[in-house]
């Protein structure tokens, strides 16, 4: 089994009202409890990889590792760009391997982003590569000092229509209240559900994508906390409202700050329990599993995606 692009898995997420889980990979127990997880629940899957990853682990052992995991596993996989920032770094994914990429042109005014991603477009198309862009400005930890008006941030539902016709892309990633990272909201978590409503009735079978979407479980934060770590007021959007977005044409859900949660607060616990350990597979492998369990629960509980393959 080959890697897949997400058409197939996008159609039938749609048409099923759930959603397809996207994570984050940086090395290779991230992506082995990912793929463990997926397969056990049945579950369809795309692995990403940001610019940063690639910079980390470097672009062919990532998309090395990603093929042996479909190898071992037999899964369908879709290997995805995220948050690609230019055209270059696009072009370079489509030629080495991967079958989607993200081109993120919301930093830039909507005629240039509009215009960056039809290049985009044309350039993997021609390669039965799939597209998702940016509309709109997803808040970010980088992003959390700066004061932005609402609505010149979310992403407006016409413009979405425009956006979608012009460029040609496969899929569209909106800005509703979600934010990278581990502090999304300082009071009560809010999305608006309204305007999703809204670019979800416009668009009808178009592909929506939802970032910055972990839940932060509190749990994990604590036991964080416990071992040594600082994260007073973490906190991220409630499983119940990624549920509803997946009934309203979001097809893709991405999560990396809760898998980097999981990870770490078993590492920390392990060396609480174990100081004197400095094997890497003695703490990796409890980590490994920790990645799992939490995959598993998302694709339970968050994403509705297991048993659709
Ligand atoms: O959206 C960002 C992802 O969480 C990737 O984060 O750029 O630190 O790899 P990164
Ligand atoms: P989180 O930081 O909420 O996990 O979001 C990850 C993401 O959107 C990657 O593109
Ligand atoms: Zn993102």
């Amino acid at each position: 089994m080959p890697l897949v692009t997400s058409v197939e898995m996008f159609k039938k997420a749609y048409a099923g009202k759930y959603a397809v889980g996207a994570f984050n990979v940086n090395n290779m127990e991230i992506i082995q409890s990912i793929v463990s997880a997926a397969k056990a629940e049945n579950s369809p899957l795309i692995l990403q990889v940001s610019a940063g990853a690639r910079k980390y682990a470097s672009h062919i052992y990532l998309t090395k590792l990603v093929e042996a995991a479909v190898e071992d596993s037999g899964l369908p996989i879709c290997l995805h760009l995220d948050h690609g920032e230019d055209f270059e770094i696009c072009t370079a994914c489509v030629d080495g391997g991967f079958t989607s990429v993200m081109i993120d042109g919301s930093k830039h005014p909507f005629e240039e982003n509009v215009e960056l991603t039809r290049r985009v477009v044309d350039y993997a198309h021609n390669k039965g590569i799939v597209v998702e862009a940016e509309l709109g400005r997803i808040a970010g930890v980088e992003d959390a000092v700066k004061v932005n008006t609402k609505d010149a941030t979310y992403t407006d539902p016409d413009q979405a229509v425009e956006f979608v016709e012009r460029t040609g892309i496969d899929s569209l990633a909106i800005a509703i209240g979600t934010s990278h990272g581990a502090y999304k909201f300082k009071g009560k978590p809010e999305l608006d559900f309204a305007r999703l409503e809204k670019i979800s009735n416009l668009l009808p079978g178009f592909p929506l994508v939802l970032h910055g979407a972990s839940t932060v479980i509190p749990s994990f934060v604590a036991e964080c906390n416990k071992y040594g770590g600082k994260l007073d007021g973490a906190q991220g959007v409630p499983e119940d409202m990624l549920l509803k977005a997946g009934t309203y044409g979001v097809c893709k859900i991405n999560i990396d700050t809760d898998l980097r949660l999981a990870m770490t607060a078993s590492i920390r616990k392990h060396f609480a329990e174990h100081p004197a350990d400095f094997d890497p597979r003695q703490y990796l492998k409890p980590a490994r599993q920790a990645i799992q369990n939490m995959v598993a629960h998302k694709i339970r509980n968050v994403l509705n995606s297991s048993n659709r393959l």
